[in-house]
């Protein structure tokens, strides 16, 4: 028997995360898709919402884009240390875990107790991943951390732009203080892009805003000794493993974009931090 169709109830923010999750979901629907995540395609079945809201919005493609550049620095972290730690912050309905499992690694998948309610009908915790239902402000979900074999990736995608500054600035506070040594990845938005997020296309059809603005991530440098940008591209300059896996017609329209549309591209970064030992 089929299982009945979920409407998630969920807070503003959270709801963004069926934003990348369609994502995935119609790019696996695709013959030459930039990935392929059947278990997506299986929760947007099982959700009851009105995805068709995001039908056609570009976003859609750099939210898969974003994704492959996380994927890729969680990768290379694993190539070095197969037994360390991932920390997904704000995990939502997120497979990174289904996509790079090397059979060693420890998992840990935090969002807020709504969220982790949902994930938890369709993920099961095991040995070497489990779930936390915390707020990434709340110092507690570095006391589990720290519990598990270190050394810590923490990857906050989509995340941490929908906080106020100074909740960013704290979290930057209690991972120096707690996790030394990790890494953190981070996307930041410039303040014209935060402006004119209400014609966004996908943001504009939900009622989450990003309230972060940040047009400079080398200043987060300055928010702690010892917090050092490590890499930093946009989607006009893409690092060799993600643009490998775009198929020539992704390829083209990024060119495209990267020449018609330069300063927007660049309002919208990924950014990658090591917190000294
Ligand atoms: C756009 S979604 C991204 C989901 C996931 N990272 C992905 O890429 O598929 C934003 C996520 O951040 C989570 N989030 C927002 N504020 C949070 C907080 N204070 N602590 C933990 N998670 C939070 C939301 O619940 C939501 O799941």
């Amino acid at each position: 028997m089929t299982e009945p169709r979920r409407p998630p109830e969920l807070g503003d923010i959270q709801e963004t995360l069926l934003i990348p999750l369609y994502a995935r979901a119609v790019e696996t629907s695709k013959r030459h898709g930039m990935l392929s995540d059947p278990r997506a395609v299986e929760m947007v079945d099982a959700i009851d919402y009105d995805f068709t809201r995001f039908d056609g919005a570009k976003s859609l493609l750099g939210a898969n884009l974003r994704t492959l550049l996380f994927d890729a620095w969680v990768a290379d972290f694993l190539q070095r240390h197969p037994k360390g730690t991932v920390v997904e912050i704000g995990t939502g309905l997120n497979t990174r875990f289904e996509r790079l499992d090397n059979g060693t690694v420890h998992w840990i998948d935090l969002d807020l107790p709504d969220v982790i309610e949902l994930r938890r009908t369709f993920f099961q915790d095991t040995d070497r991943r489990r779930m936390l239902a915390l707020s990434v402000t709340d110092p507690a979900w570095t006391d589990e951390v720290r519990k598990s074999p270190g050394p810590y990736f923490l990857a906050a995608e989509a995340v941490l732009i929908y906080l106020e500054e100074q909740q960013v600035h704290s979290v930057f506070d209690l991972i120096a203080e707690r996790l030394p040594g990790a890494l953190l990845a981070l996307e930041t938005a410039a303040g014209r892009m935060v402006d004119s997020q209400d014609s966004h296309d996908v943001l504009g059809k939900v009622a989450a805003r990003m309230r972060w603005r940040c047009d400079d991530p080398t200043a987060l440098e300055r928010w702690r000794p010892g917090v050092h940008l490590t890499d930093s591209c946009s989607f006009a300059r893409l690092p060799a493993p993600v643009a490998r896996r775009l198929n020539p017609a992704y390829r083209l329209m990024l060119r495209a974009a990267s020449l018609l549309r330069r300063r927007d591209m660049e309002a919208y970064r990924f950014n990658l931090f090591r917190f000294a030992d």
